[in-house]
């Protein structure tokens, strides 16, 4: 195990900006982890997994340890379900294909979404129709101040919409290690109602769709609007979309009486935040190295060697400008650093 200093982080990001760590270890076993935290426990630590829901502003003062643990298993199974355990370095992407590959279902609406395993719980990550939490039956943790090992249950986990514990009340406290998963062998429940999923299995004449078929079209539906990270950098849905009273949506469907949304209950309504910012004027607008997505408002991309600085300041002018025009506040899905 070794610790390198002054590493920069550009790989390790998706939007792939070029912030320095102050050290850097890269964690392959468990026993390295545990070992690492029983010197440095007590010492600045940022712990890093697929670098692919943040923003680095700046250079990070602290010893960043990168989970790379690694390795798919199935742990228990019956006719009709399977529980698989995947570690917490392992690419979700490639977890995924893995699934389909074996015919599990389940996470297929879930196809080409960035970053790994240990980090898809903490923001219950979720795409058309489908969210971790409806697969998720557990996963295993280290606190990092004593190095105990814990086991969250999905009730534990207290997942939201882009929300679970691990943002909340024990941010920074503990470090996913593996996750459980339930997924179907047989029998599988197919999400296909999103309207573009339809659409893309419509046009391709596929009338009683396989998992493997819904992963297909996600992930041309994805690769048609959101930009590959590999080419431009950037790290998804920038904000979350806005939750807002029937009142206040009223108010907004009277001066745009065009707004979209999604009723979560008599009270709570979803706007997309891409709407907003397109209708802001900010979609495809490119400013030196830096921009908003042309065919997907809600993503701020890198075109090469912008500052997290420069691509946070559009977000403030961004989130400024819709509380403006439409009175609404649009937080942030990705974390700032
Ligand atoms: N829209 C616009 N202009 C845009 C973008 C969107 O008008 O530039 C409007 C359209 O009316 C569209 C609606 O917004 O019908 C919804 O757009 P889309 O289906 O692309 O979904 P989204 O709400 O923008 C969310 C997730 C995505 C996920 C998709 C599909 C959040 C913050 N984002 O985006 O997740 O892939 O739904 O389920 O909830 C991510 O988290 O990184 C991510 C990409």
């Amino acid at each position: 195990m070794t610790i390198i200093n002054n590493a920069s982080l550009k790989p390790f990001n998706t939007f792939g900006i070029d912030a320095k760590a102050q050290s850097y270890c890269d964690i392959s076993t468990i026993e390295n982890l545990i070992s690492v935290l029983k010197d440095y426990h007590a010492s600045p630590l940022f712990i890093l997994g697929g670098g692919s829901n943040m923003l680095l502003t700046k250079d990070i003062e602290a010893l960043v340890l990168h989970i790379n643990l690694k390795g798919i298993e199935v742990i228990s199974e019956t006719d009709h379900s399977v529980i698989v355990k995947a570690m917490a370095g392992e690419n979700w992407h490639n977890f995924v294909v893995w699934c389909l590959e074996h015919n599990y279902g389940g996470i297929e609406n879930l196809s080409l979404i960035p970053g790994n395993i240990g980090t898809a719980p903490i923001q219950n990550i979720g795409a058309y129709g489908v969210e971790l939490k409806d697969v998720f039956v557990s996963c295993e943790a280290i606190k990092i101040d004593d190095q105990s090992v814990k086991t969250f249950s999905k009730e534990d986990a207290n997942f939201g919409y882009r929300e679970s514990i691990f943002k909340q009340d024990l941010k920074d406290q503990y470090i996913i290690t593996s996750v459980n998963l339930e997924l179907s062998k047989t029998k599988h429940q197919l999400y296909t109602d999103y309207g573009v999923i339809r659409n893309e299995l419509d046009a391709n004449g596929i009338t009683a769709p396989t998992i493997q078929d819904i992963s297909k079209a996600v992930i041309t539906i994805r690769q048609t609007k959101l930009p590959d990270p590999k080419e431009i950098g950037n790290s998804g849905s920038f904000f979350k979309n806005p939750i807002i009273s029937a009142k206040e949506f009223s108010e907004l469907e009277c001066n745009f009486p065009d707004v979209p949304s999604y009723k979560i209950s008599d009270d709570a309504i979803k706007v997309p935040a891409g709407w907003l910012i397109e209708k802001a004027g900010f979609k495809g607008k490119r400013f030196n190295d830096y921009g908003v997505h042309k065919k997907q408002a809600l993503v701020l991309v890198n075109y090469g060697n912008a500052s997290g600085k420069e691509i946070f300041e559009l977000a403030q002018l961004i989130q400024k400008t819709v509380k403006r025009l439409f009175n609404i506040s649009i937080e942030t899905e990705v974390n700032i650093i």
